[in-house]
């Protein structure tokens, strides 16, 4: 195996590594079996079938869709094997399982049917355009229709005998085998469709723009949509329009005066997803990022923990932008092996512009507050500076949704940030233990009792310079002290915020079982982390608030609510 890791790809397998029979074992892992459920790091309410790479998410007729990369073997992927995993749900949060949308069959996927997308044409109708892997090992495009349109879950597709529509050839001088992952399809000037592709020449990452009449021939456009030199293969990308000063999503073909789009790229080198904000030029048909975004290792992430090959879809229904991502296991290989799963779907984020226009938010969909049970809510307590420790009990904290608001202060007291500290992810990690007036405080979840293990999800805060009334603001996600267990992956994570400490700050985590998804600033910046802890599984996970700096720090509020199940 290369260092390919196409869009998304969890896998997830069960226990039974002998069935053959792709629906028997779809069945059996939806209904999980006992041995499975009853697993400790199992989640209560997060999207985990079988494996996945996740695909082209829609909704058609009310029904969400969910189509992911799936490989149905085993919990370490053969891609040549990979099929369409589909799940469908009328909220986002209980998911009903289907069999595979689609599977190797033809000589142009017979190697792996890979990661695309869906497209509602104006007529309504949805078509699905994916990479196939076929008999050559080439990758090529490929088109698949709903047999029955009439039913609901659209469980049968029809491969479009026209297939491959798109291939690497002598004449386009496509790189045969990174050629993959297109997008849902946009109509641009003089009526036509495009889509992009993500490729790589050399060193270059390309975003290859193609244009149809038809949706079957497709013709390529002599200019990509965007590249940039340096980044390696552009996986999975993501092109969307975004609407200036509203919350509201866009269907991905609108234009106009007060959108702006968004090019997302997932680079298989650093395995991050990250976006740039520019300009759709629809003339010359490119893409112009906004001065200050580059597309490459630099340009602003979804998420700074683990998320990768992610994907939006616009919700027709709530006018509404929906963001899927990939979150792999942080476990050795061994341990997957042993869960009979591995992969998992962080919880589907709105996202839309900030006021700033600088940066995308992302916040989980509303629907996820139906899961909420028994609340406890907490005010006005102060964490006083020199180490503190509040205990938050009456929740089930091990499947768990807490919101907190934080005021610090004595931001005079915060030290200067150390001129060489401009990696967050390194002062989470070596440069954590330094002291500064003003935090660490924030969250330790999965916590056992006694504190042999904790996630702590947390914020300080620097001064920009000495005598300076600006302010350097880091959030960390930490596991290095997540479990007893050794041998699991527990970098911690971290990036800079770009808020404001004089105002309260936010802190939202979700937290189920092995999972830790949390936002700061309602959705500015998130982190997930996967943890695996020994003593903090079930009643036996503890959640507290701490304050490890020298500075008071009050809670405004802290509500935690117990998460149901989903089903
Ligand atoms: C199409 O789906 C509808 C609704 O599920 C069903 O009643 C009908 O029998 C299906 N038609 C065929 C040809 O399968
Ligand atoms: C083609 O893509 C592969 C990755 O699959 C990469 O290693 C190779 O360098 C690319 N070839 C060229 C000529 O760009
Ligand atoms: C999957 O997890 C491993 C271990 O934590 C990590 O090194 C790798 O980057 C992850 N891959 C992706 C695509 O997130
Ligand atoms: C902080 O991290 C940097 C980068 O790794 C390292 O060079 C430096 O020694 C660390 N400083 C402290 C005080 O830990
Ligand atoms: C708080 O400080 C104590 C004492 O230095 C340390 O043991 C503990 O790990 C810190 N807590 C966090 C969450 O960083």
């Amino acid at each position: 195996m290369t260092n390919i890791v196409w869009c998304n790809i969890a896998i997830f397998l069960l226990a039974s590594l002998f069935l053959t029979d792709n629906a028997l074992v779809l069945e059996a892992l939806h209904h999980a079996p006992n041995r499975i459920k009853d697993q400790p790091y199992r989640t209560g309410y997060h999207f985990q079938p079988p494996k996945n790479w996740m695909n082209g998410p829609m909704i058609y007729k009310g029904i969400y869709h969910l189509f992911y990369q799936w490989y149905p073997n085993g919990v370490v992927t053969d891609f040549n094997k990979i099929v369409w995993g589909h799940a469908t749900s009328t909220d986002l949060i209980n998911w009903t399982p289907h069999s595979p949308a689609i599977k190797p069959s033809r000589p142009s996927d017979i190697n792996g049917c890979w990661s695309g997308s869906v497209t509602i044409l104006p007529n309504g109708k949805p078509v699905i355009l994916y990479t196939g892997n076929d008999r050559n090992n080439h990758q090529v495009q490929n088109l698949a229709r709903p047999k029955n349109l009439s039913d609901p879950y659209l469980r049968h597709w029809t491969k479009s005998p026209a297939n491959p529509l798109v291939t690497p050839n002598a004449v386009n001088h496509i790189n045969s085998t990174a050629f993959r992952d297109p997008t849902t399809a946009w109509l641009g000037r003089n009526g036509r469709w495009r889509v992009i592709t993500g490729s790589q020449e050399g060193r270059r990452g390309l975003a290859l723009l193609h244009t149809s009449r038809d949706f079957t021939s497709w013709k390529q456009s002599t200019k990509p949509l965007h590249y940039n030199d340096g980044t390696g293969m552009w996986e999975c990308p993501d092109f969307f329009p975004v609407a200036r000063f509203n919350p509201q999503g866009l269907d991905t073909s609108s234009f106009g005066e007060s959108i702006k789009h968004v090019l997302k790229v997932s680079l298989s080198e650093t395995s991050h997803d990250y976006y740039t904000i520019g300009t759709y030029d629809r003339m010359r048909d490119v893409y112009v990022p906004d001065d200050g975004f580059v597309q490459d290792g630099t340009a602003p992430r979804y998420d700074y923990g683990k998320f990768y090959a992610s994907k939006t879809f616009y919700d027709s229904v709530y006018r509404r932008r929906i963001l899927w991502g990939w979150v792999n296991e942080s476990s050795p290989v061994k341990d997957n092996v042993d869960k009979g799963w591995a992969g998992l779907q962080a919880i589907p984020r709105k996202v839309w512009l900030d006021e700033s226009g600088k940066r995308l938010m992302l916040w989980p969909v509303k629907e996820i507050e139906r899961l909420r049970a028994k609340q406890v809510k907490l005010e006005n307590k102060v964490l006083e500076g020199g180490g503190s420790v509040l205990d938050v009990h009456g929740v089930t904290a091990s499947q768990a949704d807490v919101e907190v608001f934080f005021k610090v202060t004595g931001l005079e007291e915060a030290d200067v940030i150390e001129p060489g500290w401009t990696d967050p992810q390194l002062i989470c990690s070596q440069n954590k233990t330094a002291s500064s007036g003003l935090g660490p405080f924030g969250l330790m979840v999965l916590a056992s009792k006694n504190l042999e293990e904790y996630t702590s999800v947390y914020l300080r805060i620097f001064k920009a310079r000495q005598n300076s009334k600006d302010h350097v603001v880091v959030m960390c996600s930490d596991q290095s002290r997540s479990s007893l267990e050794k041998g699991n992956d527990k970098t911690p994570f971290g990036a800079f915020l770009d808020i404001s400490p004089y105002q309260p700050i936010s802190l939202r985590t979700l937290i189920d079982n092995s999972i830790v998804e949390s936002f700061v600033g309602k959705g500015k910046t998130c982190i997930t982390s996967r943890v695996y802890p020994k003593l903090a599984i079930g009643k036996n996970a503890h959640l507290f608030a701490f304050n490890n700096g020298s500075q008071n720090v009050d809670v405004l509020s802290l509500s935690a609510w117990s998460m149901k199940s989903s089903l």
